[in-house]
């Protein structure tokens, strides 16, 4: 058993990324030919579902992901995909607030 207080920073915002294979089969398997959801990633990383959506070509009508991690949004802003909105924060607080509804929400959350 590990305490905490002596988890690195990583382990503890659970900042272990899906497999590029995995992150594909799910998107094939969550988006399933439709070209118009609207789609939440809850905890998005450094991108990986972003970044298969992506190679994909998927079609979408709009991809919302939320990072709480400055330096790993900055990544994901960079994935260059029409119609994307990083929001920086906590996810909790992101769903309180907002109106916005989603068809497929998708992506590896956070475990400890
Ligand atoms: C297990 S990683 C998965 C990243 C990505 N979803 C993937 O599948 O590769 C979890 C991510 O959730 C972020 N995270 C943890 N708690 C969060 C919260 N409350 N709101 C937003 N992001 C959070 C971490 O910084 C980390 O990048």
């Amino acid at each position: 058993m590990q305490l905490m207080s002596q988890a690195s920073a990583e382990k503890l915002r659970g900042g272990f990324y899906t497999p590029e294979a995995i992150a594909a089969f799910m998107l094939r398997w969550g988006i399933n030919g439709s070209t118009n959801l609207d789609i939440l990633e809850p905890s998005c990383g450094d991108g990986v579902f972003l970044e298969q959506i992506q190679r994909l070509g998927s079609k979408f009508a709009s991809v919302t992901a939320v990072e709480m991690d400055e330096v790993e949004a900055d990544k994901a802003e960079l994935i260059s995909i029409p119609n994307k909105t990083i929001i920086r924060g906590d996810f909790h607080t992101y769903c309180n607030g907002t109106k916005k509804r989603f068809d497929l929400v998708i992506g590896n959350p956070p475990y400890w």
